[in-house]
């Protein structure tokens, strides 16, 4: 498989090494307007080609597939030049920028025949597949409620600081991925509410939100945020879940384990994850998920069938975001969109 990357900025040096690290995959091209950056992947990971435009990329590279990870006003004119060459796409989160945008480009991609997929890799760390696992396996039996919280006081400006210039920050970056989580472990989502909070005073958008979600198989969760919760040790990046269920309760907990509590008393595991080589602690848990999606893509391609994070799938998690600012603003619940 012959792939090129497109943005090689903070987050693409993840991708680029677990691309990698998977024997088939080649990735024979980069594309970013800063030469920099260009460079930088050039030099420290040995890519043959580099490109300042796209438009010159799908002229000049065969390419099986582009992993587009460049920030999301790039996506609909890159999505758009992919689909036209007949390239299979990866998208980073989060997509198009609004729900419609996401529409126009979903429906784009299957008018050509082109794979869209969304790099929607938090439902990819192995703590919460081992939680769907268990969920899928019965253990606990129909789960009635959650709570899938990501709280710490980690200092993502430093790494990412276009974070603190955004309107929209901690839900559109990443309740994004905790609210893909609670789909994924209790299906799509019929109502939503949210109460959300600025309490670091050097930001523009919010940084703590509070949603309540009512599921289609009627249980009920809260999905919770922040990055104003200063905590030791600091639990940055993980998200814990809890899991309320017809026959017992799931708690994935801060010291990496899972309980399963059901009448008979409790099992506990820990959570050990497989890290890749190049991983750099806090981020291990993000890096291998980085490969776990990748792995799955690849695995999906090779079927012919969608990627679970489809952009189709991806629609109803951005759909989520968009009612959560929605239901904040005015003070109500809403029924998010849904791809139909
Ligand atoms: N899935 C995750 O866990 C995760 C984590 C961090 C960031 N992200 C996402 O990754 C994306 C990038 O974030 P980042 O922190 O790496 O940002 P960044 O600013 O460090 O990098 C973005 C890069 O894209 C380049 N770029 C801009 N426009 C381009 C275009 N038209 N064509 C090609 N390259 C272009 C920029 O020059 C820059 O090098 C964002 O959408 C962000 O939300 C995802």
């Amino acid at each position: 498989m012959k792939g090129a990357l497109i943005g090689c900025g903070f987050f693409a040096e993840n991708q680029m090494k677990a691309w990698q690290s998977l024997s088939e995959v080649e990735v024979v091209a980069v594309c970013d307007p800063d030469p920099a950056r260009r460079k930088h992947f050039q030099t420290h990971f040995g890519v043959a080609r580099t490109f300042a435009e796209a438009q010159i990329l799908f002229k000049q590279c065969a390419l099986d597939f582009v992993d587009i990870a460049a920030p999301t006003p790039a996506h609909e004119s890159l999505i758009r030049l992919a689909a036209d060459h007949g390239v299979a796409i990866i998208c980073q989160k989060p997509f198009a920028g609004s729900p419609e945008r996401a529409h126009t480009l979903i429906q784009y991609c299957l008018e050509k025949g082109v794979p869209l997929s969304i790099h929607e890799n938090f439902r990819w760390q192995y703590a919460v597949r081992e939680v769907i696992r268990h969920l899928r396996n019965n253990e606990i039996g129909m789960p009635f409620f959650g709570r899938i919280s990501y709280r710490n006081g980690f200092d993502v400006y430093k790494s990412q600081p276009y974070l603190a210039q955004a309107e929209r920050f901690i839900i559109e970056d990443l309740g994004i991925h905790v609210l893909d989580i609670a789909r994924a472990l209790l299906g799509d989502v019929s109502r939503l509410s949210c109460e959300t909070n600025r309490i670091n005073p050097d930001i523009q958008g919010e940084d703590v939100a509070t949603m309540m979600l009512r599921h289609d198989g009627g249980a009920t969760s809260i999905v919770d945020c922040s990055y104003a919760t200063h905590l030791t040790p600091n639990p940055f990046p993980q998200t814990l879940i809890d899991i309320d269920g017809t026959r017992g309760s799931l708690r994935l907990t801060a010291d990496e384990k899972i309980h399963i509590h059901t009448r008979d008393g409790c099992k506990s595991h820990e959570v050990i994850v497989d890290a890749p080589d190049w991983s750099t602690p806090p981020w291990t848990i993000i890096q291998e998920s980085v490969v776990a999606f990748q792995t799955h893509w690849l695995e999906c391609h090779h079927a012919g069938v969608e990627a679970d994070t489809s952009g189709r799938d991806n629609y109803n998690t951005l759909a989520l975001v968009d009612a959560a600012y929605e239901a904040a603003a005015h003070h109500t619940v809403m029924t998010p969109k849904r791809w139909s």
